[in-house]
């Protein structure tokens, strides 16, 4: 595991985005898997520019998003529907039909779940999963105490990530959606090679058990230990916990 501390919040920018555009440009079509969050919004922006500024191509990159709500329409502000189109695929040139995020509002939330897992199936593995990290050490929403073994699946989000999120759904805790679907912890691991994100003091305590404690399935992120590629960026405060190697 290779852990970088960026300096600054363009260091931090441009090395997450210098991670993507390799995976990128190391496949003619590259499978990308995406996270949403407060986290990446830094990554995307310098993507978006780098499309801009330097023709950064994303025709043939094909995307699987690792989660979404449930309960909410596909357009609402707070779904990852619309983070994806705000933040990357409203402003690159990416083929929509190669874009992959589970239904928020499908009939049968269990069908859409093996639905999106069949698709990963189909065209994955992922070439690089960018990865955020819940405070309680969740990747994508497998929340504490989920099966390593885990595929795609319906799943009750923790307390904690309803009241870390809940901001997204304005002055309306009610709002905030209690269930979405995630992909497995199973298929994050059959990435080639996995970017962990995290930033911030609020990240230091998890950042350390999952990297440095137990391999465990109540701290999710710590299964991570175990995937051969897997590199890290954090800000100082995040890695604040870390001992050096
Ligand atoms: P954040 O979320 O980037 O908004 O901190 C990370 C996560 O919950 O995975």
């Amino acid at each position: 595991m290779k852990i970088l501390v960026a300096r600054s919040v363009e260091e931090w920018n441009r090395h997450a985005a210098d991670i993507v555009q390799e995976a990128m440009q190391g496949a003619a079509e590259p499978v990308l898997g995406l996270a949403t969050g407060n986290t990446p919004l830094g990554m995307y922006k310098e993507l978006v520019r780098r499309h801009s500024a330097e023709g950064l191509d994303f025709s043939t990159t094909r995307t699987f998003n690792l989660d979404e709500y449930l309960g909410i329409a596909v357009e609402h502000p707070g779904s990852y529907h619309t983070y994806m189109k705000e933040q990357l695929f409203d402003h690159v040139n990416i083929d929509l039909s190669r874009t992959h995020l589970p239904k928020p509002n499908p009939e049968s939330p269990e069908d859409e779940a093996a639905r999106f897992s069949q698709l990963l199936e189909q065209y994955g593995p992922c070439d690089l999963q960018v990865l955020g990290i819940g405070t309680n050490g969740h990747i994508g929403f497998n929340e504490p105490g989920t099966s390593f073994s885990a595929k795609t699946a319906v799943v009750e989000l923790a307390e904690s990530t309803i009241q870390a999120n809940a901001p997204v759904f304005g002055t309306d805790p009610e709002s905030m959606p209690t269930h979405a679907i995630t992909m497995g912890i199973a298929e994050i691991m059959t990435a080639r090679k996995i970017l962990l994100l995290a930033n911030g003091a609020s990240k230091a305590d998890i950042m350390k058990l999952a990297l440095q404690g137990p391999v465990t399935e109540d701290v999710p992120a710590s299964v991570l230990q175990r995937h051969p590629n897997v590199v890290v960026l954090c800000d100082e405060a995040a890695a604040s916990h870390l001992s050096k190697a």
